[in-house]
């Protein structure tokens, strides 16, 4: 399992936009299309092709396509804010849906909303979510999904802590992380030090 913390000065940009705590909704939703646009990019790179054949105006020729379907599965609600953004750069994803909240005390995560494209299995699959905290939100996300057959599957967030980057490498080894960056630590009440705050309440303007 690997875990790439993107080194980007545009990423490195627009997330500090995000972390400032007097950055608008409007402006924290527009750095966050930005950024997961240029993760979009980041975590593409590789992605296995399959040779197809074509024609261009001037003659016969091979070319490529995406050996695999995406499916991209946001967890909500703050994964939302990351769909935009790797629909722009990846328009044939298909889109899963997975519903989860943290109870605020025991910081454990509940699942309350699943729902998913057929041949998830076949696929290749991206979850998305701006925070890695304790990593149970993602663990939980994670084992629904190979549940149901999928068998390459890849994280991305925005900001991880290396308690939950620990978590999911011991749980999780087959899955690869892409982060935007690490941060120092989790503090007594969860948050990510130091962290953006509540990115769901600070994406949909809810406190
Ligand atoms: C946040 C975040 C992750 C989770 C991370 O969601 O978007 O899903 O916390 O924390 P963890 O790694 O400790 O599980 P939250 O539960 O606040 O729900 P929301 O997206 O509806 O605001
Ligand atoms: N969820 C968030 O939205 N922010 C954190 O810092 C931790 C979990």
């Amino acid at each position: 399992m690997s875990v790439t913390i993107i080194d980007h000065s545009l990423i490195k940009h627009k997330l500090s936009i995000m972390r400032n705590k007097d950055t608008s909704t409007y402006l924290f939703k527009q750095a966050l299309d930005e950024i997961a646009m240029l993760m979009a990019y980041e975590v593409s790179k590789n992605f296995p092709l399959k040779l197809i054949d074509i024609e261009t105006p001037v003659c016969k020729t091979t070319g490529y396509e995406l050996a695999e379907q995406i499916v991209l599965v946001p967890i909500l609600r703050a994964g939302i804010g990351l769909v935009d953004g790797f629909r722009t750069i990846m328009p044939n994803a298909k889109i899963g849906h997975i519903g989860m909240y943290r109870d605020e005390e025991t910081l454990e995560p509940h699942e309350y909303y699943a729902r998913f494209p057929k041949g998830i299995e076949n696929s290749k699959v991206i979850i998305v979510d701006p925070m890695l905290a304790t990593g149970g939100s993602a663990d939980m996300a994670i084992e629904d999904i190979k549940k149901r057959g999928a068998k390459d599957i890849i994280l991305v967030c925005l900001v991880g802590a290396p308690e939950g980057v620990k978590f999911l490498q011991k749980k999780h080894p087959d899955v690869d992380i892409t982060l935007a960056a690490l941060d120092d630590h989790l503090n007594e009440n969860g948050y990510i030090v130091p962290g953006l705050g509540d990115a769901g309440d600070r994406l949909f303007g809810t406190d």
